[in-house]
C-alpha cells in the first residue's frame, strides 16, 4: 500500500493508495474517534460499495443518507438530505462523515461534516478517477448555485483519504476519460516529465492497467499534497490546480450542470488555456500541439462547445473564485509544466482565444 501524508501540522492526514482497501477494517476505524458514523453516497455507488464500508465499520452506530446521482443534484437543497439525516438520527459532534463516492458526494458531504454542528469528523473514500486524483484531497467543500459553480462552501479537511483502486473497476470509460483531464493537469502545472509518461502511456490507463493506474494516482496525490502543503487556502500557488477550470466552469454552468462531465469541461478548458497561451506568445506552438493531442487522446473533447457564444463565456468567466478586485486572473502556460496564475493579459487576448477554441 502506499501512504502519502498530506502536511498540514496537527491536521496533517494520509492518502492510502491500493487495491482491496474496502475490506481492511482497520483502516477505516482508525480514523474513527467518536461512536457513531453517517456514510453519504449516492444511488449509483450504494449498491456497489456501501456493504463493503458498512461491514468495515463493524458494530459502531452508523446510519446512510443515499443522494439523487448527478452534478445537478449538487445543490444547497439536496445537502439538506444530508443535515436531516444526521439530525434524525441525533448525531453529535463526535460523529465522522464517510464520503462514499466520486467528487459530487465527497465535495457535498465534506460540505456538511464544515457545516454540521460548526464542524464534525469527515473520512474520504474515493470511487471514481478524479475523486481518486484529486477532489478527495485537499479539503475544498462546496455545492454549485445557479449563478455559479462551487460558489458556497468551505474549506475543509478530511481525517483520511481511501482510495481503492478496484472500484474504479466499474467506472464507466467516459469517467474514466474525466478523470484523466485532472492527472494531464498535475503534467500541465508543474512536472513536464510525468507529461511525457503521460503520452506514452495514456492507451495503458484507458485500458486500466492497474500498475499504470496507481502509479498516476500517486504522482497526481503527491503533487496535489505538496501544493496543498504549501498553501491550503489558495492565497497562491494552489489556484494553479485552477488550469482549464475557469473556462471549463462556464462551460458547466452554460451548458447547464451535468451535461459535460466536470472532468470534460476541463479537457477543453485546458486546450483554450494553451490556445491563449500561443496567442500571447507564452507557449510554442509544439507544446499547444502537444497538449490538445494528450487530450485527445484521452477521449476529452479539446474544443469548446459549439453552442456557446463569447459573450456566454465572458459573462460566466466573470463569476470565478479567481477574480479578485473585480480583475479575473487566469492560469496560462509559458510551456509544459511551467503554469502561472496572472492577470497580465488584454480583454482582446480572452476574446481571440474563446474565438480560436470552437
Ligand atoms: P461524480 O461524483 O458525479 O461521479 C461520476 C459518476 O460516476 C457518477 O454518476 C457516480 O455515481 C459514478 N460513480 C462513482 N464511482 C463509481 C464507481 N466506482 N463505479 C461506477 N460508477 C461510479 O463526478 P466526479 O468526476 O467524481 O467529480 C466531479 C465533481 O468533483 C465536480 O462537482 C467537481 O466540481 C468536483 N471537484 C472538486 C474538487 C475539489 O478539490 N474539491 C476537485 C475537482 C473536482
Ligand atoms: N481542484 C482545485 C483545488 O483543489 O485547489
Amino acid at each position: 500500500m502506499t501512504t502519502l501524508t498530506v502536511d498540514l501540522g496537527e491536521r496533517s492526514y494520509p492518502i492510502y493508495i491500493d487495491t482491496a482497501l474496502l475490506g481492511q477494517n482497520d483502516l477505516l476505524k482508525q480514523h474513527i474517534s467518536g461512536n457513531s458514523a453517517l456514510i453519504v453516497s449516492n444511488e449509483t455507488v450504494a449498491p456497489l460499495y456501501l456493504e463493503k464500508v458498512q461491514s468495515m465499520l463493524g458494530g459502531l452506530k452508523h446510519e446512510a443518507v443515499i443522494l439523487p446521482d448527478g452534478e445537478k443534484y449538487k445543490n444547497l437543497e439536496v445537502l439538506n438530505q444530508i443535515y436531516d439525516g444526521l439530525l434524525r438520527n441525533r448525531f453529535d459532534r463526535n460523529t465522522t462523515i464517510i464520503a462514499l463516492g466520486g467528487g459530487v458526494v465527497g465535495d457535498m458531504a465534506g460540505f456538511a461534516a464544515a457545516s454540521y454542528q460548526r464542524g464534525v469528523h469527515l473520512l474520504q473514500i474515493p470511487t471514481t478517477l478524479l475523486s481518486q486524483v484529486d477532489s478527495s484531497v485537499g479539503g475544498k467543500t462546496g455545492v454549485n448555485h445557479a449563478l455559479g459553480k462551487n460558489m458556497i462552501g468551505a474549506f475543509y479537511q478530511p481525517k483520511a483519504v481511501i482510495a481503492d483502486t478496484d472500484t474504479l473497476d466499474t467506472l464507466p470509460d467516459r469517467e474514466l476519460s474525466a478523470g484523466m483531464a485532472e492527472i494531464i493537469k498535475y503534467g500541465l502545472i508543474c512536472n513536464a516529465d510525468f507529461f511525457s509518461w503521460l503520452e506514452q502511456n495514456m492507451p495503458a490507463l484507458l485500458a486500466r492497467d492497474k500498475k499504470a493506474l496507481t502509479y498516476a494516482i500517486e504522482v497526481s496525490c503527491r503533487t496535489k499534497a505538496e501544493v496543498v502543503a504549501a498553501d491550503e487556502r489558495e492565497s497562491g500557488k494552489r489556484a494553479l490546480l485552477n488550469l482549464g477550470h475557469t473556462f471549463g466552469h462556464a462551460i458547466e454552468n452554460g451548458l447547464g450542470y451535468g451535461q459535460w462531465l466536470h472532468g470534460e469541461a476541463v479537457g477543453a478548458g485546458m486546450c483554450m488555456a494553451a490556445i491563449m497561451s500561443e496567442h500571447m506568445g507564452w507557449m510554442d506552438k509544439q507544446d499547444k500541439e502537444k497538449t490538445i493531442r494528450l487530450i485527445e487522446q484521452a477521449k476529452l473533447p479539446s474544443k469548446a462547445p459549439d453552442s456557446m457564444t463569447s459573450e456566454q463565456f465572458l459573462k460566466l468567466m466573470s463569476v470565478d473564485k479567481k477574480v479578485l478586485d473585480g480583475v479575473l486572473r487566469l492560469v496560462l502556460m509559458k510551456g509544459i509544466g511551467k503554469s502561472v496564475v496572472t492577470d497580465e493579459y488584454k480583454a482582446d487576448d480572452l476574446r481571440t482565444a474563446i474565438k480560436l477554441s470552437s
